[in-house]
């Protein structure tokens, strides 16, 4: 951002400055670097009211997936809210949920056969953690008079800010230990990186690390797997907590591991669905079925919010019964299966089987690998990878190879500097990455890159 702003804009940053409180911010760091006002969006691209544009590099948060303002999107939306806004769900139904329902289900494992709708990726979890939970008590599943009250989860993972969801999650300790005399009992499971994904491999040793990962997963359910509920897991990449990406085998073992102790198993694709990392959703890559599937963020293709917990019928049977037996799943909320949000993500569906949405993704795949290629050697940069159209690497100080001191706040100067670059690339701690929209040009990649590879190497000296 290097052109002035637009005179009234002084005072809505006044405005926002009395008055409002930003997501996972630190406020008294925009006295000095105010928030960027944003008036529009067009392709992968976002606009500013100092009339600068911006690559959206990570996809707002992961959300955008066709790129912004995109015509078929806005009319979808358009239309329904102008023919249904909004309905309770608990005991309505709408055309939009139901055409949603019918054009996500065949692209999902078989075994998924019941959509519960709500509203963001937290509660997605949330909802999946309820009925794991639910659906254990109510098959009788209990060993002896312990109850399966508890559940497990990977190390460094994020599922979401409520306290269900930080319960599982582990992000730095920052979150999970100020919280933990709230949370859900969670045993959590340490899984290696996998060095295949990176440009520069290493891959000595790889399989008897991959070996050793294996039977450390198998003595964990041998201690846990009787007191498990379920197992939550992001597959093949733990992405809020810097990018980890994680062996295919082990997300199978993780299958087996769960169907042998009777455990159900989550998979968190709120962050991995709808083409990131190259298939539909992540978890094909291994050729594993979850018995709860969590989607939200590029479900509406990043327009509204909604999401989706899908369970399996065996599930879905421990909760019918007569109204009086008590089973029923007593949980909604307000906006539960959103008409606009519906057709959006209908939309959103129609242009998978209409255009060809996962060549794009491959296409961004090659661009991303020459990406990371172009960083790889860089000396402020380690462990570039690639997964699927997400490109990521640490971020070192080159007079050491060890990560930056956090009170340097590197990432977030490197974030600041290459807003005025016209790049919008915000790391997570020492993870600096690329997960731009499906459908960004080629050549705006390598810009990107090409801007992080200067920034680095000016912030350096
Ligand atoms: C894997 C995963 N699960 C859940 C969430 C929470 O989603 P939301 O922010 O929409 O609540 C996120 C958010 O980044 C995520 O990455």
């Amino acid at each position: 951002m290097t052109s002035p702003l637009p005179p009234d804009w002084t005072d809505r940053l006044a405005l926002d400055r009395a008055h409002v409180w930003h997501p996972f911010t630190q406020m008294k760091v925009h006295e000095a670097d105010p928030p960027v006002p944003v008036v529009g969006g067009e392709g992968c691209d976002l606009l500013l009211a100092n009339g600068e544009r911006l690559l959206d590099g990570i996809s707002s948060w992961w959300t955008c997936l066709h790129g912004h303002g995109h015509p078929r999107l806005v009319s979808a939306l358009e239309r329904q809210a102008a023919k249904l806004d909004h309905v309770m769900f608990a005991g309505f139904t709408h055309e939009p949920g139901l055409e949603l329902v019918m054009r996500l289900r065949p692209k999902l494992p078989p075994n998924l056969t019941r959509a519960f709708f709500s509203d963001d990726g937290s509660t997605a979890v949330e909802v999946a953690l309820k009925m794991a939970f639910q659906a254990q008590l109510q098959r009788g599943n209990q060993r002896g008079n312990s109850a399966r009250d508890r559940f497990g989860a990977l190390r460094g993972g994020y599922h979401g800010d409520t306290l269900g969801a930080v319960g599982v999650g582990e992000l730095e300790n920052f979150m999970t230990g100020l919280f933990s005399p709230l949370l859900l009992a969670c045993e959590r499971l340490e899984v290696p990186e996998d060095p295949r994904r990176e440009i520069r491999p290493d891959l000595s040793e790889w399989p008897q690390r991959l070996e050793a990962a294996r039977r450390s997963m198998q003595a964990f359910f041998s201690s846990h797997g009787e007191r498990l509920a379920a197992f939550i897991a992001e597959p093949l990449i733990q992405c809020a907590g810097g990018m980890r990406m994680w062996p295919p085998e082990l997300l199978q073992e993780l299958r087996r591991q769960c169907d042998t102790h009777g455990v159900y198993l989550i998979l968190d694709e709120v962050a991995t669905g709808f083409g990131r990392t190259g298939s539909f959703l992540a978890s094909e890559q291994a050729g594993v079925a979850p018995d709860l599937l969590c989607l939200s963020k590029g479900l509406t293709g990043g327009t509204l919010p909604l999401s989706l917990t899908w369970a399996t019928e065996e599930l879905y049977g421990h909760f019918w019964g007569e109204p009086a037996s008590g089973r029923a799943f007593l949980h909604g909320h307000s906006y539960t299966a959103n008409p606009a949000a519906c057709a959006v993500a209908c939309a959103s569906l129609a242009l998978f089987d209409e255009e060809p949405v996962l060549a794009q993704a491959a296409r961004l795949n090659q661009t991303m690998t020459e990406a990371m290629t172009a960083l790889a050697d860089h000396p402020g940069i380690r462990q570039a990878r690639v997964l699927g159209t997400i490109g990521a690497c640490r971020l070192v100080d080159p007079s050491t190879g060890q990560a930056h001191a956090p009170e340097s706040r590197f990432g977030w100067r490197l974030h600041r500097r290459a807003l005025d670059q016209g790049l919008l690339a915000r790391p997570i701690g020492d993870c600096l990455y690329l997960m731009p929209p499906l459908s960004t040009p080629p050549a705006r990649i390598l810009e990107a890159a090409d801007t992080l590879g200067r920034l680095l190497s000016e912030q350096h000296t």
